[in-house]
């Protein structure tokens, strides 16, 4: 295990000095050069950038799906990058995903989606699952839809459900990559305003990686644009604005109507 003085309290992850660098020789394409940077536990961080920055490659580092070409990066002070499978396996179900189009079973229910993770990694008998579930569609304003299919809901309800599934397991650090997409302004609001009232209510460690800019810094506690392999971190959104790096004023300047 590294020990990281950072990551031994209030640190959920950490990334030490990674990089990763993909292709071979002239195609050689570095997307992360070396940085550092911290999620606080309990917080909402919202990762930023113009497509094709890292933001998903940031992901799928922290989930272990992708490995750094050096650095590390910890999450609650273990080396994701020298985890073994089994070890891995361990690791995430520490987390809830909810990835861009909610990746759902269209050949299963609302209810059955919901209770996949805990009939795949919980040994919980039918009432009890039935309880869970319940509840948690009461909270998410699903209540009545458990009986319909992917196919019969709205976009709005498709990403509660992929929130509702997400949180089954009661994750200490939930992960959202373009949670959003195809929604329309109103709703993609209301989806914000959801997952604030749940990080709130359940106190988990959110990281969001949104296009929604300005909306989605609203909820952010924590701040960090990837640009160009660097990555910087602000505490609000104001800083970015009086940034003096020009790549990032630039970057506020087209996304922030500024
Ligand atoms: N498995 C991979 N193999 C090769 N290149 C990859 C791989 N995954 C990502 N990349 C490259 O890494 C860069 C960053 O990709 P990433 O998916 O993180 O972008 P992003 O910031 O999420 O963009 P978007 O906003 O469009 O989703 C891109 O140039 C992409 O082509
Ligand atoms: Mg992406």
């Amino acid at each position: 295990m590294t020990y990281s003085a950072a990551s031994a309290g209030l640190t959920a992850i950490e990334f030490v000095q990674v990089s990763k660098t993909f292709g071979e020789r002239e195609r050689r394409h570095r997307v992360l050069n070396e940085v550092s940077w911290a999620i606080p536990k309990g917080k909402t961080t919202v990762i930023a950038g113009g497509s094709g920055q890292g933001k998903s490659v940031t992901l799928k580092l922290i989930l272990g799906l992708l490995r750094p070409d050096s650095g590390q990066i910890l999450v609650d002070g273990q080396d994701v990058g020298k985890m073994g499978a089994g070890q891995l396996r361990q690791l995430r179900t520490k987390f809830g995903v909810l990835f861009q189009g909610a990746a759902l079973f269209d050949s299963l229910s609302v209810f059955e989606n919901i209770a996949l993770p805990l009939r795949e990694r919980t040994k919980l008998k039918e009432p009890e699952i039935r309880a869970k579930i319940m509840a948690t569609l009461e909270t998410l304003e699903l209540a009545g839809h458990e009986e319909k299919f992917p196919a019969q809901l709205s976009g709005g309800m498709k990403k509660r459900v992929g929130l509702a599934r997400a949180l089954q397991l009661e994750p200490e650090i939930v992960l959202f990559d373009e949670p959003t997409t195809g929604l329309d302004p109103l709703m993609t609001l209301e989806i914000y305003a959801l997952f604030q009232r749940m990080q709130q209510q359940l106190g988990y460690t959110a990281v969001i990686v949104s296009h929604d800019i300005p909306k989605v810094f609203e909820l952010a506690d924590q701040i960090v644009l990837i640009n160009k392999g660097e990555a910087d971190v602000f505490a609000e959104a104001s800083q970015i604005i009086h940034s003096d790096k020009p790549h990032i004023r630039e970057f506020a300047e087209k996304t922030m109507g500024l």
